[in-house]
């Protein structure tokens, strides 16, 4: 099933129970929720704490994105009821395998984040340990920017190493997903499109959401 999860970096902070009750009722599948520290990535997002504020408010599984150096000392943080998933980039981690067994024996998904020129070869040692990897399609740090269209063929081989592999993790896209191009993305083998801007930055939201919700029942 193909699924969608808006990312709240893009969202209106002052109203952001309001915006994600919206793509709840739009459909989506995921709140995926971006960490920066400033230091893996040029910005800083915001805390556990304002995910933990939205706790409750909708069923919404959290989809957590560490863009931090080092996540280890932080992973306890964003584990709550409704953490489905946490990804730490692999660049960022310097003991990956102790990282992923990590988050997993906390009881969430373990997930490994790529960015757009990182090779796949990377997961070699540690495909069969994760529960998704998530392939960056742009450069991390900010929303609104440009799908790099490299990543579609990167998202293709990866999901032929899924299958040859029998391999069962999940793959996730990440940056500058739009209607014009998500299903083009899923249709690559992709399961999940996460999607920011061109979510909150709608003119109504539950509309894009609906616009999504066609496309991605087409592909
Ligand atoms: C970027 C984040 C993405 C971003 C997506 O570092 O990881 O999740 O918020 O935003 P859009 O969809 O606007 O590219
Ligand atoms: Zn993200």
């Amino acid at each position: 099933m193909k699924k969608l999860a808006p990312s709240i970096l893009s969202a209106d902070f002052a109203a952001l129970a309001e915006d994600v009750a919206a793509i709840e009722r739009g459909g989506a599948h995921y709140i995926h929720v971006d960490i920066m520290d400033g230091h893996f990535v040029p910005n800083i997002s915001f805390g556990a704490g304002v995910m933990k504020s939205l706790q409750g408010k909708s069923e919404l599984p959290f989809d957590v994105h560490l863009m931090i150096e080092d996540p280890d000392d932080y992973l306890e943080d964003f584990v709550t009821p409704q953490t489905e998933y946490i990804s730490v980039h692999a660049e960022a981690c310097t003991h990956l395998n102790r990282t992923i067994q990590h988050i997993k024996s906390l009881g969430v998904k373990a997930g490994v984040a790529l960015n757009p020129a990182t090779s796949l070869s990377v997961l070699d040692y540690i495909a069969e340990d994760v529960d998704m990897v998530l392939l960056m399609s742009v450069n991390p740090g900010f929303g609104g920017q440009e799908f790099i269209p490299s990543v579609l063929e990167k998202a293709r081989e990866l999901a032929e190493i899924r299958r040859a592999e029998s391999l069962e993790f999940e793959i996730e896209i990440d940056g500058g997903v739009s209607p014009d191009n998500i299903q083009e993305i899923l249709g690559a083998g992709v399961d999940i499109a996460v999607a920011g801007s061109a979510v909150f930055k709608a003119a109504c939201i539950e509309e894009r959401m609906r616009e999504f919700a066609d496309k991605i029942a087409n592909v």
